[in-house]
């Protein structure tokens, strides 16, 4: 056996008990209540795209209430006001932008006036995200553009406009709100799952990079939550799982947040279907789908914008 070929085997020896000690603690800490391990964002400043409405602003409202400087983007300057009247309610310090996410360069002129007058950036949260709810087959180009540009590709701009300042003092978080639609597919929600699959495939490599590159302070969390109502999936029908209130998934996320958890899926249970689903045979996986009625959920869907008038 060579030197090269001796370390490569004790390299895997050790490989394989970090795999079962990282297994037993993740065990281990599901048994600690997540309020003992807290850590502290007091002065910390959250930035959060898409605060303008629904989890957004749940969320800059739940930061600002544990001490943080929030800082909001949105396309969308009417609900942007009104979050930064409830964050400056709460007492937090609070600064708004306008900009299209989808806009690359307007990306990068407002992270640079963001730094100029709210400073450096603790926490980014990328939570902006659209949906379209349409067939495959009546998907426009601009739809598919559109959609992949709010929920998946301004996460890079995003990210490349913040990560470097937090290399440079190895502390930070990347919050990335992805979907259940990150993670499985579904009727209707082709664009929508390919940019929340594709949010979540930026997650897991910049996580496992970091790791590599030695950022141990630099964390990473991917959220994935069942449809909320915040208005944003209007009109869905489910089975079983209704629509999750709003502030019980801005708890949980940040109850996540701040114990540097990984992967966030809300609920719970969705975690023990995606288990059956991985060694079920495609076909039985279908109706997984169809028994929660997400084969059918979409067929009602009008969204925020296209109220459909009941009765
Ligand atoms: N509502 C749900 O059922 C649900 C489920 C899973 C995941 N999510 C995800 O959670 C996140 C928040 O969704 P929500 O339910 O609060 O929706 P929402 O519509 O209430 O909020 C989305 C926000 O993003 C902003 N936005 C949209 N396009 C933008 C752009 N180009 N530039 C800047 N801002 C833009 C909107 O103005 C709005 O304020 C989204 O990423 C969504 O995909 C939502």
């Amino acid at each position: 056996m060579t030197t090269d070929s001796k370390s490569d085997a004790i390299n895997n020896i050790v490989h394989f008990f970090l795999i079962l000690y990282h297994w037993i603690v993740g065990i281990i800490l599901t048994l600690v209540p997540r309020s003992l391990r807290y850590k502290d964002v007091k002065d910390q400043t959250v930035l959060i795209t898409g605060g303008g409405s629904g989890l957004g602003r749940a969320l800059a409202c739940r930061f600002a209430g544990l001490g943080c400087r929030i800082v909001i983007w949105d396309i969308n300057a009417a609900g942007m006001s009104e979050t930064a009247a409830r964050v400056k309610k709460i007492g937090a310090p609070v600064f708004t932008f306008q900009v299209d996410i989808s806009d690359r360069q307007a990306v990068y002129e407002t992270a640079a006036r963001t730094k100029q007058i709210a400073g450096p950036i603790s926490m980014v949260i990328n939570n902006a995200g659209i949906v379209t709810g349409k067939r495959f087959i009546d998907l426009k180009d601009e739809d598919i553009d559109k959609t992949m540009a709010v929920n998946c590709t301004s996460n890079f701009w995003i990210i490349k406009s913040f990560l470097p300042d937090m290399m440079k003092v190895n502390k930070g978080h990347i919050v990335t709100i992805s979907s259940v639609a990150g993670l499985s597919g579904g009727p209707r929600l082709a664009d929508y799952c390919a940019s929340k699959f594709g949010s979540c495939g930026i997650d897991e490599s910049l996580r496992y990079e970091m790791k590599t590159e030695g950022y141990d302070g630099i964390h990473c969390t991917v959220v994935c939550p069942w449809f909320i109502n915040t208005g944003m999936f209007d009109g869905v029908k489910t089975k079983y799982m209704g629509l999750l209130e709003q502030d019980y998934v801005a708890d949980e996320i940040v109850s996540g947040i701040l114990v540097n958890q990984e992967i966030i899926v809300v609920p719970r249970l969705i975690y023990f279907l995606l288990f059956i689903k991985s060694f079920l045979p495609t076909q039985s996986s279908y109706y997984i789908i169809k028994l929660i009625g997400g084969d059918t959920a979409m067929m009602t869907f009008h969204g925020r914008h296209n109220k459909v008038k009941q009765g």
